[in-house]
């Protein structure tokens, strides 16, 4: 017999959004600089053919391949300085609250409010994201005493996937009523982890947290809850999106700006490979819970680029993805790893109707593909 579980909401959104913007113009502008510097300094490799020039990058190419126009970063100055093209962090002491969990309990913050809670109501905090700023101790464990939580926190990293993957720890968590009151934060500080200096995807990511607060729905105050109807999870090993930096580094003797220790990618197969999969996830996903895809009000999709959107829309319900049926976001914040999806669910909610169906699909490095069915109360 199949265990009866108390229906379960998510209550509360927040997002973090960081002060600078990086327009692609901008963007451009730097990168090419860059280029000009390295094409000078290497002026006689070039000629003897021993050294390819580092060709420009443009604008056109980045919109039309991608549809991002510009991306949220938390420091500008050391992205744009041709001599550097990574942000410039001031390190924190052991004693004050570093920069992730920052962002977090931001984002947390503008959760419980929505939620109508507090820090005190929390007994579960899941940090998630495509990065974390060090081992250990747990971003999730400072930010749960930041916030006043009790119980526990931990954190995951499953790429873009992060943000859908613990959103299923937090739906069993509470559906098996192993907690309450489960915070799932995604702080993504991109900016660190981005090649700046690789044209294939400088472009690419922005800097962004988002929270999620899921608690059970009789209990809950909120008065914007969407219940969970399911969750589907899956992975399936590439190499196609990768980044090898890690604790290992050190004592494999690597240069610490070998290129394969920032994030590199196929794009191209990724895009062909990515797309079928999202859509055969979400379709067989939906008949698992009795849901033709044309059922689905809305689509919050991972936000890596506009035309594989579209395609994993025209895939499900055989149209072109009208921004209404599966919105957009990544123009203004570009790729965001694990919260793209969460930023659009953030954004684009708004104005369904009570019994509305909706999606929140991530896709990305793994590769990993998490899917959430949630309907309005
Ligand atoms: C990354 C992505 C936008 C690139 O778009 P694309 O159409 O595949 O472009 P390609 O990489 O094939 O490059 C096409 C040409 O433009 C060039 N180019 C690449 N970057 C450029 C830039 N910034 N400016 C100008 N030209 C550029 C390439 O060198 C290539 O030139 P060539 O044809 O002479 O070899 C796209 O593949 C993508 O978004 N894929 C999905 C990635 C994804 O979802 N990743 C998940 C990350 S979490």
């Amino acid at each position: 017999m199949q265990a009866q579980y108390p229906p379960v909401v998510i209550s509360g959104t927040g997002l973090y959004r960081p002060p600078y913007v990086i327009t692609n113009a901008e963007l451009v502008d730097a990168f090419n600089a860059y280029a000009d510097q390295q094409n000078a300094q290497h002026a006689e490799a070039i000629a003897s053919g021993e050294r390819a020039a580092v060709p420009h990058s443009s604008v056109e190419f980045i919109e039309k391949a991608s549809g991002i126009k510009q991306r949220y970063v938390i420091e500008k100055a050391g992205v744009l300085d041709p001599a550097r093209m990574y942000p410039r962090f001031t390190p924190r002491g052991d004693g004050e609250l570093s920069l992730m969990a920052e962002i977090a309990v931001d984002a947390a913050r503008q959760a419980l409010a929505q939620a109508g809670r507090t820090g005190a109501d929390v007994d579960a905090v899941l940090c998630a994201s495509a990065n974390m700023q060090r081992a250990y101790p747990a971003m999730a464990v400072e930010i749960q005493q930041a916030l006043g939580a009790g119980g526990y926190g931990f954190d995951m990293n499953v790429a873009c996937s992060s943000a859908t993957f613990a959103l299923e720890q937090a739906f069993n968590a509470v559906r098996t009523g192993s907690a309450r009151c489960v915070l799932v934060v995604n702080p993504e500080i991109t900016s660190a982890h981005l090649e700046w200096r690789d044209r294939d995807c400088h472009f690419i990511f922005g800097d962004v947290c988002t929270a999620l607060l899921v608690e059970r729905a009789d209990t809950a105050v909120s008065a914007d809850a969407w219940e969970i109807l399911g969750t589907q999870l899956a992975t399936q090993f590439s190499s196609n999106i990768r980044n090898n930096f890690g604790f290992m580094n050190r004592a494999e003797d690597r240069d610490p700006d070998a290129r394969d220790l920032t994030f590199y990618q196929e794009g191209r197969k990724v895009f062909k490979e990515v797309v079928p999969m999202a859509a055969a996830h979400i379709e067989a996903h939906l008949a698992r819970l009795g849901l033709e895809p044309t059922q689905v009000r809305r689509y919050w999709l991972h936000q890596a680029n506009q035309g594989m959107n579209q395609l994993v829309i025209k895939k499900l319900v055989g149209a072109d993805a009208g921004s209404d049926v599966a919105p957009l976001i990544l123009d203004e914040y570009a790729n965001t790893a694990s919260a793209g999806s969460i930023i659009a669910f953030q954004h684009h909610r708004a104005d369904l109707q009570a019994g509305d169906t909706g999606v929140i699909c991530s896709f990305g490095a793994g590769y990993s593909i998490g899917s959430v069915v949630v309907r309005k109360r």
